[in-house]
């Protein structure tokens, strides 16, 4: 049977801080710049989630991507969005919130969720020009 890639593409919105403990002051505003601003600030991240599966011979679909959508809502959006990722998400905690820590952190989440399908890639868009890409390797 062919294996076939399917993604589906969803937003959300989070403030967040670029802050790391191990770093004088100095240091974090050197590293991060205006991303280690101390009251936060906001991005309109896009997500795409990728899974790897054969078509049902039925269906003729890998997954049904209302049911992919669904899932992901629930498992993740609900938890990050409108909200401030250094704060208020228990999943989050005492990780800097880069886009790289957050596709990591998404992707233990996601990973089990879409059986018999595969989790195959997550593309986390910090802004339109920067994104993470994350395999679970
Ligand atoms: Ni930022």
């Amino acid at each position: 049977m062919p294996r076939v890639y399917v993604t589906r593409h969803l937003h959300f919105s989070a403030a967040h801080r670029l802050h790391c403990d191990q770093l004088n002051d100095q240091q974090n505003q050197t590293v991060y710049g205006l991303c280690n601003n101390p009251l936060g600030h906001g991005h309109n991240y896009e997500l795409e989630v990728t899974v790897v599966g054969e078509p049902d011979p039925v269906t003729g679909m890998v997954i049904d991507l209302k049911k992919l959508k669904d899932i992901v809502e629930k498992e993740l959006i609900s938890k990050v969005d409108h909200k401030h990722l250094n704060h208020e998400v228990a999943f989050m905690r005492g990780l800097v919130p880069t886009a790289e820590n957050i596709v990591v952190a998404f992707w233990q989440i996601l990973k089990d969720k879409f059986e018999p399908c595969r989790l195959y890639e997550l593309k986390l868009y910090e802004t339109p020009r920067n994104m993470a890409v994350y395999r679970g390797e």
